[in-house]
C-alpha cells in the first residue's frame, strides 16, 4: 500500500493539478508493490498511468497546449492517439508458451540483443527491433507481443487497427506518422495486429492509390524508425503482404498448430490447479489433432469448468476427448 507520505504527495500534486508528477508518485507506489511481490497490482497501476499519459496527451492537443507527447506532432494527430492504441503491461512469461526450436531460438536472440542493447549500439550496430509474426489463429503471434513486453520490462502497445484505417484520403498515412512520433519518444512494444490491413500486396485492392500511399508510408517509418522501441507486426495473410515488407523487418517467423509432442505439455501446462487423469495420451492428441494452441487451451478450461460445475474433482479423459472433438467439429 502507499505510505503516508506517498498519500499526502498524490493529494498536493493532484491539488495544483500537476500530472506529471502525480503520476510518478503513482509509479513509485507500482514499483514498491512489484518489490513486496505484489506483481499484479503494480502491473495494474503501471497500465492505469500509461493511458493516463495517453489521455492527458489527447486532452492537451485538444486544448491547443503545449503537448506531453513530442512537441511537432501535428494536432489532428494527437487527438487521435488515446483511440489509437490499447496500453497493457502483461505478465506472461516466455517459458508460458511453446514455440517451436528456430522460433524459440529467434525469439531469445531478440531478447538477448535489446537486453544487450547499450553494447550493441556502442559498436556502431543496432539490435533487432522489428519482427514480423505470421501463421494460423490462435497459434501464440498476439502472446509473443506479451512476453517480449514482459520479458524486456516494457509497457505494451496495441495499434487499433479500425481506428488506424480511416476512409479519409490521406488520414490514415497522417495517423501512421503520429504513432511512429510516438514509438519514437515512449519506449515499448508497438503491436500491429492484423497487419494485413497496411501491408497488403499493391495489387489486391480496390482503392489501388491509397492502400500504396499508407504502405510506403509505413515503409518509409520503418526506414526511418531509429528509437529503442520495438515493433511488432502480426498477421494470419503471409499470402498478402508485399515482398518489399519483408527485408525491413529484422526477422520474419512463421507459427504454427501445435505438434502432436506440444499436445500433452500444452495441456498439462493448464492443470496446474485441477487434476487430470488420462491415461491414454495419444488418445488425446489424437482428438487435438489439427487445433490451434488457442483452441486446447480453450477445451482445457470448458472440461475445468463442467467438471467444477458437477462437483468433479477431477477431469477424466472422457470429458477432455469430448470437449476436444466439439471443438475439432467447429473445423469441419
Ligand atoms: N504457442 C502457444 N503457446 C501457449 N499458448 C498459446 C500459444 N498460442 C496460443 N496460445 C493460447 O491461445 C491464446 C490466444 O493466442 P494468440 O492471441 O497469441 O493467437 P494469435 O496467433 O495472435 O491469433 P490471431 O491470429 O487470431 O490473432 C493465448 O492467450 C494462449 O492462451
Ligand atoms: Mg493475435
Amino acid at each position: 500500500m502507499a505510505s503516508a507520505n506517498q498519500i499526502k504527495q498524490l493529494v498536493r500534486h493532484f491539488t495544483k493539478r500537476d500530472d506529471s508528477r502525480f503520476l510518478s508518485v503513482v509509479m513509485q507506489i507500482a514499483a514498491h508493490e512489484a518489490r513486496i511481490g505484489h506483481t499484479k497490482f503494480a502491473e495494474e497501476l503501471r497500465t492505469l498511468v500509461e493511458t493516463a499519459k495517453l489521455s492527458l496527451a489527447n486532452n492537451s492537443s485538444q486544448d491547443a497546449m503545449p503537448t506531453a507527447l513530442t512537441p511537432n506532432t501535428s494536432r489532428i494527430d494527437l487527438g487521435n492517439s488515446t483511440d489509437l492504441f490499447s496500453v497493457s503491461h502483461p505478465t506472461v512469461k516466455l517459458q508460458d508458451i511453446f514455440l517451436s526450436s528456430s522460433t524459440e531460438i529467434r525469439i531469445k536472440r531478440f531478447l538477448e540483443e535489446n537486453r544487450n542493447s547499450k553494447k550493441i549500439r556502442q559498436f556502431g550496430l543496432t539490435p533487432r527491433r522489428h519482427l514480423l509474426l505470421f501463421g494460423p489463429p490462435g497459434t501464440g503471434k498476439t502472446m509473443t507481443a506479451s512476453v517480449v513486453a514482459h520479458e524486456l520490462h516494457l509497457p505494451l502497445f496495441t495499434v487499433r487497427m479500425d481506428s488506424l484505417m480511416t476512409k479519409f484520403m490521406g488520414e490514415t498515412s497522417a495517423k501512421l506518422r503520429s504513432i511512429f512520433e510516438y514509438i519514437r519518444s515512449h519506449k515499448g512494444v508497438y503491436l500491429f495486429d492484423e497487419f494485413d490491413t497496411i501491408g497488403s500486396k499493391r495489387s489486391v485492392t480496390n482503392d489501388v492509390g491509397e492502400v500504396r500511399r499508407v504502405l510506403n508510408t509505413f515503409l518509409q517509418l520503418l526506414d526511418e524508425h531509429v528509437s529503442d522501441s520495438l515493433i511488432i507486426s502480426a498477421t494470419n495473410h503471409k499470402e498478402i503482404l508485399d515482398h518489399a515488407l519483408y527485408r525491413r523487418f529484422d526477422d520474419v517467423i512463421e507459427y504454427h498448430n501445435p505438434y502432436v509432442n506440444n499436445i500433452q505439455s500444452l495441456i498439462e501446462s493448464r492443470f496446474i490447479t485441477f487434476d487430470l487423469n488420462v491415461y491414454d495420451w495419444p488418445d488425446i492428441s489424437k482428438a487435438a489433432e489439427g487445433l490451434s494452441y488457442a483452441e486446447v487451451v480453450k477445451s482445457c478450461d470448458d472440461s475445468i469448468k463442467f467438471a467444477i460445475i458437477n462437483n468433479q474433482r477431477t477431469v477424466e479423459q472422457g470429458l477432455l476427448k469430448e470437449m476436444l472433438s466439439e471443438r475439432s467439429s467447429y473445423n469441419n
